[in-house]
């Protein structure tokens, strides 16, 4: 910090903290983003299913897409290559000494598998897949995990609907389910102090 402008840039910045200033008050610097912008940074996808795109596949649909662009990691089965994480597997083993936590084995919510694909894979290439891809290559991690059938459409009516195994053992404060749906108190909830009555990881 030692020229003019960056004791004007602390001037501002400062002045810009001061007390009973309106909160819409801006420095000068960059623009507004405008709807489209920031409709493509709004993709995020809820447990409830809210924020799924339309469209849809099937597993069926998504089998040659899967060996072509997540196999070489993660197995022709899901099983995981080397070091590399398995998709599939792990059933009822969460209890044991190194268990092995899998979209079947351990994942709550269905529709965030769909958000983690298109967002995140394949590795280093996230936000390559179109929807549709991703929702075939969603179904297909639910297929080699034997969640659906390989003709089930996957999509923004049905993903939400799926029952994943390990849905009812993450932790619950005080009775209440993990909130998806925002019909659960938000705000000054807590009843007394909070107490955790389980753990998936040991049950
Ligand atoms: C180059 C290797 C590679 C490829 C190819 C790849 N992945 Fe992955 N995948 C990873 C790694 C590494 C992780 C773990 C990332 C982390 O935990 O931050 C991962 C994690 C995942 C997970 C989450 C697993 C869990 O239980 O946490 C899913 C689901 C997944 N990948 C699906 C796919 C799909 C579908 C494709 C194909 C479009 C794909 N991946 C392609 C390396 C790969």
């Amino acid at each position: 910090m030692s020229s003019l402008r960056d004791l004007a840039v602390i001037a501002v910045a400062v002045w810009g903290l001061m007390p009973g200033k309106a909160a819409a008050q801006t420095f000068g610097y960059g623009r507004a983003a405008t709807p489209a912008e920031i409709a493509a940074w709004d993709i995020d996808v809820r447990p409830d299913g809210t924020g799924l795109p339309p469209g849809g596949s099937t597993a069926k649909m998504g089998e040659d897409l899967y060996i072509v662009r997540c196999a070489s990691c993660h197995g022709d089965f899901g099983q995981g290559e080397g070091r590399w994480p398995p998709l599939a597997g792990g059933k009822d083993n969460l209890t044991d000494d190194r268990p092995v936590k899998t979209v079947g084995s351990y994942w709550p919510y269905a529709p965030v598998l769909f958000d983690y694909i298109r967002r995140t894979m394949p590795f280093g290439a996230g936000l390559s897949l179109s929807d549709d891809q991703a929702y075939a290559l969603t179904a297909y991690v639910l297929f080699l995990n034997d969640l659906v059938g390989e003709d089930a459409v996957i999509d923004r009516a049905t993903l939400h609907k799926i029952e994943m195994p390990n849905r009812g053992n993450f932790n619950r404060v005080d009775g209440q389910e993990p909130d998806v749906t925002g019909i659960h108190c938000m705000t000054s909830c807590r009843a007394g102090p909070v107490r955790i009555h389980s753990d998936a990881s040991k049950r």
